[in-house]
């Protein structure tokens, strides 16, 4: 469904379509064709091939950004493990999260296109997010890693969304946090993130948030709802602590 029929009715709150339309945004949004659950076997199996990926990585991707992934794997093991998440899943979605990043942009659109999800338009016109679904695509098809969660991760990592998985909170959140960022901030997000990933998100997508409006940006519609619903469950509790400190 296009951005456009979706504003359409918006526009029209007791139109009955509304509900039903929305509904099939949401699927449309988190489907992913040929995605499940890895079995523990399989997953073994990926994990044994991390020298390999690494390596692929290494082509694909510039010192800095190999780098960087290395960073965003290791913090993201460390967040799962804090959390109860498979840390095997993370340490791979850490790896493999940027994988399509400094690709050209053609292959990107490719990828983006074979994941086969009704990706927003918001996505389609901001070429910098192209990295996250084309990123999925890529670790589906060319590596075979099925794994629904971990796709999902990858395809949100740039952008968030509501309703976010804890594996893909901790990807989300890592990739803010690892070692070599340096951003004015981050060591707010950082030291929120060991504690509390939720906490993390809210000051994290606030700095996104604050950072696109400065600038004139677009704002999408899944940072916003991602912050949103974070902001719902802990924002006035989270004013009032941060101001006593
Ligand atoms: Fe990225
Ligand atoms: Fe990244």
């Amino acid at each position: 469904m296009s951005d456009d029929t979706l504003k359409k009715l918006w526009e029209n709150p007791a139109n009955p379509e509304l509900e039903v339309a929305l509904q099939s945004a949401e699927a449309a949004n988190v489907c992913t064709a040929g995605t499940r659950e890895l079995t523990p076997e399989e997953l073994e199996a990926h994990l044994a091939k991390v020298e390999e990926y690494k390596e692929l990585l290494k082509n694909q991707v510039d010192e800095r950004r190999y780098a960087h992934s290395l960073n965003v794997a290791d913090a993201a093991k460390e967040l799962a493990e804090l959390n109860g998440v498979d840390a095997g899943k993370a340490y791979l979605c850490g790896l493999l999260h940027d994988i399509e990043k400094n690709r050209p942009w053609d292959e990107q659109e490719r990828y983006m296109t074979q994941l086969g999800d009704d990706l927003p338009d918001h996505v389609i016109q901001n070429k910098k997010l192209w990295h996250a679904p084309a990123g999925a695509a890529f670790i589906r098809d060319e590596l075979g890693i099925l794994d629904a969660d971990m796709i999902r991760a990858i395809k949100y990592h740039t952008t968030g969304r509501p309703n976010m998985s804890p594996l893909e909170k901790v990807l989300y959140v890592a990739d803010y946090v690892s070692i070599e960022r340096d951003y004015p901030g981050v060591e707010r997000v950082r030291e929120a993130a060991y504690r509390n990933l939720d906490e993390a998100i809210l000051i994290g997508g606030r700095f996104t948030l604050i950072s696109l409006l400065e600038r004139y940006r677009v704002v999408n519609y899944d940072t916003f709802a991602m912050y949103n619903e974070v902001a719902a469950e802990l924002g006035a509790a989270f004013e009032e602590s941060a101001s006593k400190a």
